[in-house]
């Protein structure tokens, strides 16, 4: 079974409009849409925004569900100017933006035990690049880091592009993908730009987060059908 997460409403939709959903299930606050998609079995939810919500869903989905695999779908900032809204990044690896036990001598983003850079599937990210190939879309890819902030300022903005070598950044990717290191599952984290993270993000966010969230939600679709 394929486990696919995204952050908010918005982010599975499209993906649910074209799923044949045969059972949903309430575990934690969060619903769970197992259905089929291109005959390959998929089960849906929406986290809620941020990593904590982002973690249980991915748990859930591995422990409850059986995923064998997750596809993460949603919107993200740019931190680097050559990423354009509605333009596809997937993460090769992705890192915990707020997370700071420097005091103890650790690097920033790091956690004894746990590490910091977390890396997605290689196997994932070739069909990814096979499938962008094959539409004929530009498919961007690099570091995308994660903190429990929607970041819109130029200067944290900065901060966190320089600090983490970070082309965008979210709020849930991290999470999931350490939880999927955790349990030694494959995952991939596809997000379409929606902003730039700037002092309009909070605007433009609002403005094309259902066309950024729809660009992400086709493009993992064209992934299951081919996993
Ligand atoms: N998701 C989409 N845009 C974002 C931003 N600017 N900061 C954090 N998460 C985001």
């Amino acid at each position: 079974m394929i486990g696919i997460i995204g952050a908010m409403i918005e982010e599975i939709e499209p993906i649910l409009d074209r799923l044949t959903c045969v059972k949903t299930t309430r575990i934690g606050g969060n619903k769970y849409h197992e259905g089929s998609y291109g005959g390959k079995q998929v089960t849906v939810a929406y986290s809620r925004i941020g990593k904590v919500n982002a973690a249980l869903t991915a748990a859930t989905l591995i422990e409850r569900f059986n995923a064998e695999k997750i596809l993460f779908s949603g919107v993200a900032g740019a931190l680097k100017s050559h990423l354009k809204i509605g333009d596809l990044i997937y993460a090769e690896r992705l890192v915990q933006h707020d997370v700071d036990i420097s005091a103890f001598g650790h690097p920033l983003g790091f956690i004894p035990e746990s590490g910091d850079y977390f890396e997605t599937s290689a196997q994932l990210n070739e069909i990814a690049a096979s499938v962008a190939l094959v539409r004929g879309v530009e498919l961007g890819k690099g570091t995308i880091a994660t903190g429990d902030q929607f970041i819109a300022d130029g200067a944290k903005k900065e901060w966190i592009q320089k600090q983490f070598g970070a082309d965008a950044v979210e709020m849930e990717g991290a999470a999931v993908a350490c939880v999927c290191a955790a349990f030694h599952i494959p995952v991939f984290v596809l997000r379409a730009i929606s902003d730039a993270a700037d002092m309009d993000a909070g605007f433009n966010f609002d403005e094309f987060l259902k066309s950024s969230a729809k660009i992400s939600a086709d493009f993992v679709l064209d992934m299951v059908a081919r996993l």
